[in-house]
């Protein structure tokens, strides 16, 4: 009724194996595929994608920004700097080494590419199409220490570092600043607007536009779209999203917080790349993460974890929990078509 087999027929389209092939030209339509798998602010996926002899423009796509939740566009940044970590994972894949610049000029991202002799695939391009943020409770359960070793060596970028918890009272003192951030966001009623205009409410809904926020994907149920927005009113408040919150974070084994240099560009490019890196290091080792962002937008709250971490001149600018856990139903994309451009900014007849 709600199309939920056709959601999953679709999901599981996008997601086929990554082609390794490193004696052929590039193949640009495989490259934007899996760029586009990358993970993005309410999956508002803010890209466009403009193809040059051997780059790929990364551009910034602002009528998909979110002005409440980010008045500065550094989580927009963000979802860039991830699609550019799996351009270079699925570049390495078809024997192409890959150089992420920005170009303040343009004022995009520009993934260089280079045939390098010897380069293939690897487990982090092998992955791509199994990351996922995933939403539903982990199995408690602690990591080995080369796990947790490893995740912190590929966090690691350019004036970028991930500190990870795994102590019971440090996560509960997030979860305290996670409480705190819920409350100011889900009381403010433009926030709510917002988000719920990126809420899918149901597989159909998901399926027509190809991004946002499927229910589906976090094991709620399908609700009309109407019915959705109204009892979103009642059921979308601090005190239920912080039991949520609560019982994830409680059954993960552990945080991780990524901190850089700066709270602008370049920094949120880098930190958007180590983030996507990790997730899918963590993909590697069957290990789950997602997202618990509000402690990071919430700036009075975003201070207290700095100064609780004292981190002295480092940003806080992600918070993601981590745990072992089962695979949930993936997100959709939108069509390839809608996020190429030409360089004249027009979209190319498909
Ligand atoms: C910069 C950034 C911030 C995000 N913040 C949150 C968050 O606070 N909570 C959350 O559940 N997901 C968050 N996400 C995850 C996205 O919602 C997710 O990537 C998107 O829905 C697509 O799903 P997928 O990553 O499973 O493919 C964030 C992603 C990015 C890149």
């Amino acid at each position: 009724m709600f199309g939920t087999a056709a959601y999953d027929r679709a999901a599981r389209e996008l997601r086929r194996p990554v082609l390794e092939d490193t004696t052929s030209p590039l193949d640009r339509g495989e490259l934007l595929r899996l760029a586009t798998l990358a993970a993005s602010s309410h999956n508002t996926q803010p890209w466009k994608f403009e193809h040059e002899p051997m780059a790929m423009r990364v551009q910034p796509d602002f009528t998909r920004r979110c002005p409440i939740v980010d008045p500065d566009d550094g989580h927009l940044w963000k979802s860039l700097g991830c699609a550019a970590e799996n351009l270079v994972h699925a570049a390495a894949a078809q024997g192409h080494r890959a150089r992420v610049s920005l170009d303040p000029r343009r004022g995009d991202v520009v993934v260089a590419f280079e045939r390098s002799p010897g380069l293939h695939a690897t487990e982090l391009s092998r992955a791509i199409p199994h990351r996922q943020c995933t939403r539903q409770p982990y199995e408690t359960g602690r990591l080995e220490a080369d796990e947790l070793r490893q995740l912190e060596q590929v966090g690691r970028g350019e004036g970028v570092r991930v500190a990870l918890f795994t102590a019971a009272r440090e996560c509960e003192q997030v979860l305290e600043y996670l409480a705190a951030a819920n409350q100011a966001q889900l009381s403010d009623r433009a926030l709510r607007a917002e988000l719920t205009a990126w809420i899918r409410f149901n597989p159909r809904a998901a399926l027509a536009t190809g991004d946002g926020l499927c229910g589906h994907t976090s094991g709620r149920p399908a609700l009309p779209t109407a019915l959705g927005r109204r009892l979103a009113r009642f059921v979308l408040t601090p005190a239920a999203q912080t039991a949520i919150d609560a019982s994830h974070v409680r059954a993960s084994a552990g945080l991780a917080v990524f901190l850089a240099a700066r709270d602008a560009l370049p920094s949120w490019v880098e930190v958007g790349r180590a983030a996507e890196r990790f997730a899918l290091c963590a993909t590697t080792l069957g290990i789950r993460t997602a997202f618990l962002n509000p402690v990071i937008e919430v700036r009075p709250l975003r201070a207290q974890l700095e100064s609780w971490l004292g981190a002295r001149g480092e940003h806080a600018l992600l918070l993601m929990r981590f745990g072992y856990g089962r695979p949930a139903p993936f997100s959709l994309r939108r069509p390839l078509a809608a996020v190429v451009v030409r360089p004249d900014g027009g979209h190319p007849a498909t």
